[in-house]
């Protein structure tokens, strides 16, 4: 099934009150799209004013839906000829990520892809899927180099449990579930594998991935640990902005021939390394560059070539990421001026 769309251009985003997703609203409303997103609390005005607010863009309508509620899903994705599945339970602090992340991630992709099998309109499901379903295993080692091919290792995850275990396993096993849903129904599925973003957001709280990709210049002490506990789950620490991933999520749902996984990767790179740069680049925040005996180097590096050889640039370099987050981080009042 190619994604011609003709003269339909609509679209749903499946988790408009996120970070990610308000992003792509916006980029959709931009390129002309008419765009159905789904909030869990239409009437929670903290996480939906921005909505309303890129509601002056372009026609933006707002449905309640839950990832629990398969039935919730219909009225949203009505007419639309691309589905982004963008939400995803996370709560890193679970006690019990089998039922806080695990299950209703899986549960929450079949009820979306179930639902884009009914719909008449639907021509290609992108999925977010994320870095964390394809890196993270127990091999040894540096210089390997990862692409699509690639999966987390979640027999790994789930016996050694390594600090925020259930974030990947959910992501990893949803993704896999997703794709043999996708295969068995004959229902065309994109799956996106963004990094961890950074950048600006729409959202009236400011990002937790925002504030962990920022954690060297804020000297927060516990979320600089995150950092360390990412590069040695994941290998290194790998960044993009969050209006590549959405570009690219675009991209990839109006190329008719693309198929399969993406990754979105626009820097490779590791705690010390990045400490190095940040501390070159904004001196006055005086970053600290002694690890210790913390791995120099990254186990890997993530190849985005499939996208790229398919023409999708990057905007946004490691520079212009960090030099956009840290102006959005003053306006915040999270970094002096
Ligand atoms: N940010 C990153 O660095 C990053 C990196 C790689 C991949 N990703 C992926 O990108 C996607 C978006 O991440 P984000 O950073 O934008 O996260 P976010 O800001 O925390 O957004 C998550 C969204 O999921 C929704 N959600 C959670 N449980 C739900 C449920 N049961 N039913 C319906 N909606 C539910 C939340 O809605 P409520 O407002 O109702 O809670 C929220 O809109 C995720 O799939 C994530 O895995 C993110």
């Amino acid at each position: 099934m190619a994604a011609e769309i003709g003269g339909n251009k609509k679209a749903c985003v499946i988790g408009g009150t996120g970070f990610v997703a308000s992003v792509l609203i916006k980029l959709l409303l931009e390129k002309g799209y008419a765009v159905n997103t789904t909030v869990r609390d239409p009437d929670n005005q903290k996480r939906v004013s921005h909505l309303n607010e890129l509601q002056q863009l372009g026609v933006l309508k707002i449905f309640r839906a839950d990832l629990t509620d398969e039935s919730s899903f219909d009225a949203p994705i009505a007419g639309c000829v691309f589905v982004f599945h963008v939400a995803t339970p996370i709560n890193f602090a679970s006690e019990d990520p089998e039922n806080d992340m695990i299950k209703p991630a899986m549960q929450g992709v079949l009820n979306v892809i179930r639902a884009c099998a009914r719909a008449k309109a639907v021509k290609r499901l992108v999925w977010t899927s994320s870095t964390a379903a394809v890196s993270i295993n127990n091999l040894q080692g540096t210089g390997l180099v990862m692409d699509e091919k690639n999966w987390t290792d979640v027999e790994f995850l789930t016996s050694v449990k390594p600090p925020d275990w259930g974030y990947p396993a959910s992501k990893t096993l949803a993704e896999k579930a997703a794709w043999r849903f996708a295969e068995e129904n004959d229902v065309d599925l994109i799956t996106v594998i963004p990094t961890l973003l950074a950048g600006r957001s729409l959202t009236q709280d400011v990002p937790s991935s925002v504030c962990l990709a920022m954690s060297l210049l804020t000297g927060n002490e516990f979320l600089i640990n995150g950092l360390k506990d990412m590069q040695m789950l994941s290998g290194s620490i790998f960044i993009t902005h969050v209006e590549d991933a959405c570009r690219a999520h675009i991209f990839v749902a109006e190329n008719e021939s693309a198929s399969g996984r993406y990754i979105c990767c626009a820097a490779n790179t590791c705690l010390p390394e990045l400490a190095e740069f940040l501390n070159k680049r904004y001196p006055r925040y005086k970053v600290p560059t002694d690890f210790g005996d913390f791995p120099s180097k990254g186990k890997l590096i993530l190849s985005s070539d499939k996208l790229i050889n398919e023409g999708f640039t990057y905007k946004y370099s490691i520079e212009s990421i960090y030099d956009q987050s840290v102006e959005y981080f003053k306006e915040k009042g999270l970094l002096q001026v």
